[in-house]
């Protein structure tokens, strides 16, 4: 089983893609390389925090890895939060303050429709790469579930009933935005293993 370090120490993210790559590969985490640093991620995009995550280990800890950055974009919203999605609510908001900023944004609006977007920047042999996983759906009124994290309470992906925070984990790790990301890129490091 190869290693694979995941710029991250949340362990929600590092039980979904185990549980995605079911046992090829084995994810380590930042606290298991050592790292403990507080990485910045002051880029103004979904992609540019990725890389400036990846690129953060790489330079520092001389480790191939992957990082991934998410955002939540809201049409009506002008897809906000976006890039901001960790602290929409202000620095250092709870995932409860920044849905509680979301619903009270969304009381009045009619359009519903928003996606989580993913996307993964993969340094290996000091080159970079970058895959997107993208999920549209709805927000909803009020918050329903209670698995999960973030915004999984009022989101419900399009063809579903439930929100991520009512459906099963393993269906929200089937199909959300992290993993489509992640499936690109393991077919990615799997063909260049051929
Ligand atoms: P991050 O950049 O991947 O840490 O994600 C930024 C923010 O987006 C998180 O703090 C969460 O609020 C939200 N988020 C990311 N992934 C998910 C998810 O799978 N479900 C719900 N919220 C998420």
């Amino acid at each position: 089983m190869k290693n694979l370090v995941f710029a991250t120490n949340n362990r929600h993210k590092i039980d979904e893609v185990n549980s995605i790559l079911t046992g090829s590969y084995r994810i380590i985490s930042l606290s298991e390389i050592g790292c403990f640093d507080d990485i910045p991620e002051t880029s103004e995009t979904i992609e540019g925090n990725a890389l400036q995550k990846a690129r953060y280990i790489f330079e520092n800890y001389q480790q191939d890895c992957f990082a991934d950055d998410t955002g939540l974009e809201v049409d009506a919203l002008q897809g906000r939060p976006g890039v901001y999605s960790a602290r929409y609510a202000g620095e250092g908001s709870s995932y409860d303050d920044n849905v509680v900023k979301l619903l009270e944004e969304m009381k009045s609006q009619a359009n519903r429709n928003a996606r989580f977007r993913t996307v993964i920047a993969w340094i290996s042999d000091g080159r970079e790469l970058f895959f997107e996983g993208v999920i549209d759906g709805a927000i909803i009124y009020e918050r329903r579930g209670a698995s999960g994290f973030g915004y999984d309470p009022v989101f419900v992906p399009n063809g579903y009933d439930q929100t991520f925070a009512e459906m099963p984990p393993q269906l929200k790790n089937k199909i959300s935005h992290r993993a489509l990301a992640v499936k690109k890129l393991v077919d990615a490091i799997l063909k260049k293993g051929k």
